[in-house]
């Protein structure tokens, strides 16, 4: 066996980590607007106004701003989605690259404020749906598919404050709103959609071991707010399919996969929880279309009470996906045990692995886990599957002939290609697979430049100087032999 025909190669991005153009042509501001770059070691942090201060919090994806606060720019610090690395003025030039590389799809994001500017306009704003008519326009003339995330790490500042992070029902019918926008506009275009991006993190950042302290106040929080995702997610699949039938959504799950320390049976059952606590509660519901027996204990447990109504059940059985895509980055040990060694990262967590190696970011890579990942999910959903994201970040060095020699990215991709393979060989219907940042582009984790995922090296540094100048590396190379062997040349390196 071996990958389908059609199988869709390719790679991914998202809007606010590449485009950069923040606030050009009509786009309002945000949450990732004023987040700033942090480090290896220093978190990035949003900066906002309370009291007519000026005040910074650690940015936690999906998590809001404080009560009463008002987003806002600090002259002082450095924000690196302002620019990123201008995708907003090079997608010609970088989807060139990408069809000359043989990419069947690229996987990109909209910013929804460029269609939205706050959020709760009436009208879209034209200018933005233009700048995506263009690159959707762009992608066609090379054959390439788009896939599209609606939501990406990025819901707008007004909304967010107005609504504190989706702490109201109202934010529904915004994002419903927003994405009948796009199904209508671009009809024709687009066939693959994702909804939210990894929709799990909100719970993955809670449940990451005591990393947070957490209280019920902000578990209730974290699970109303993904109760409402539910319901804007369901209505948004229902609706793409009323408006073209051809369309094909699907949600998007942070894929961590969990193992037991011990043979120990508690260091099991804590292991199964973890893993339906932060990554098999949101597919369930999204794919099955109700919530999962094991809800009622995670409530529970956090004295969670959701705002529930009966017509949002009948919205979740009537929305669920056509196929679950996830990101696959890293695999996590759980114990119930007390551990020395423990793994670190921003969804890292738990015991380290003493079988597998780290990233230099402290993720650990587990081509095994993706091919177990792989025919475990597929046996619960039985739906198509693709892995929408998957990665090495790694700082890349410019080597005295002028060129990028990244074997380590090349050895990484090869090893959890094969993982894919041997889980289509065991029956998983698998039906594309998008790199993450095929192009170099700012981390969402650090906001920095330096940790990199390309095929396409980007000029530009972790205080944003640089030409933004385009450079493809020796995987870029490499992966145009693995798109036009359909997977099978995977081993030897072509430099050209
Ligand atoms: C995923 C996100 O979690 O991981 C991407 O969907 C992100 O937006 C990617 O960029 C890699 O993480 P990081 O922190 O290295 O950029």
């Amino acid at each position: 066996m071996s990958f389908k025909k059609d199988f869709l190669w390719g790679g991914a991005t998202a809007a606010n980590q590449i485009e950069g153009a923040y606030d050009k042509d009509g786009k309002g501001l945000s949450v990732t607007d004023i987040t700033t770059a942090g480090s290896l070691k220093a978190p990035r942090m949003l900066t906002y106004k309370l009291n007519g201060k000026l005040e910074k919090t650690p940015a936690v994806p999906g998590a809001g701003l404080p009560d009463g606060a008002t987003g806002a720019i600090d002259p002082d610090s450095y924000y690196p989605n302002h620019e990123a690395i201008d995708f907003y003025h090079h997608y010609k030039e970088d989807i060139k690259m990408f069809a000359d590389m043989g990419f069947k799809t690229f996987r990109l994001s909209i910013a929804w404020t460029r269609i939205f500017p706050k959020g709760d306009e009436e009208k879209p704003n034209q200018a933005g749906l233009d700048f995506y008519r263009k690159v959707f326009k762009e992608c066609k003339k090379y054959n390439i598919e788009p896939l599209v995330t609606i939501s990406h790490y990025e819901d707008p500042l007004y909304l967010s404050e107005k609504y504190h992070d989706w702490s109201d029902r109202k934010m529904i019918d915004m994002y419903v709103k927003y994405a009948k926008v796009l199904f209508e506009e671009y009809k024709g275009l687009v066939k693959y959609w994702l909804t939210f991006n990894e929709i799990n993190s909100t719970l993955l950042m809670l449940g990451a071991f005591g990393k947070h302290v957490t209280d019920d106040k902000t578990f209730q929080h974290a699970y109303q707010k993904l109760h409402y995702q539910f319901v804007a997610s369901a209505k948004a699949v229902k609706l793409a399919h009323e408006i073209d039938s051809n369309y094909i959504v699907g949600n998007m799950i942070c894929g961590i996969l969990d193992y037991p320390l011990t043979p120990d049976p508690e260091d099991m059952l804590a292991t199964r929880h973890q893993m339906e606590e932060t990554v098999l509660y949101c597919g369930d519901v999204q794919c099955k279309g109700k919530y999962p027996t094991y809800s009622k204990r995670l409530w529970d447990a956090h004295n969670v009470h959701l705002d529930i109504t009966e017509e949002d059940k009948k919205i979740l059985a009537e929305g669920t996906v056509d196929m679950y895509t996830f990101s696959y980055y890293m695999s996590n040990v759980i114990t119930t045990h007390e551990v020395k060694d423990k793994a670190s990262g921003n969804f890292a967590a738990g015991a380290k692995n003493p079988y597998l190696k780290y990233s230099e970011w402290g993720w650990a890579t587990d081509p095994t886990g993706l091919q177990y990942y792989l025919e475990v999910m597929y046996d619960r959903y039985d739906l198509p599957m693709m892995v929408v994201e998957n990665g090495l970040g790694a700082v890349d060095k410019i080597s005295d002939d002028g060129k990028i020699h990244d074997d380590y990215r090349i050895d990484y991709l090869a090893r959890h290609i094969e993982a894919m393979r041997k889980a289509v060989d065991d029956g998983v219907d698998l039906i594309g697979y998008t790199t993450w940042g095929c192009i170099d582009c700012v981390s969402a984790g650090t906001g920095q430049m330096s940790k990199r995922y390309g095929f396409i090296y980007v000029d530009r540094d972790d205080e944003g100087k640089g030409s933004l100048k385009r450079m493809p590396k020796d995987s870029y190379y490499w992966y145009k032999k693995v798109i036009d062997s359909n997977g099978e040349d995977l081993n030897e390196l072509h430099r050209e």
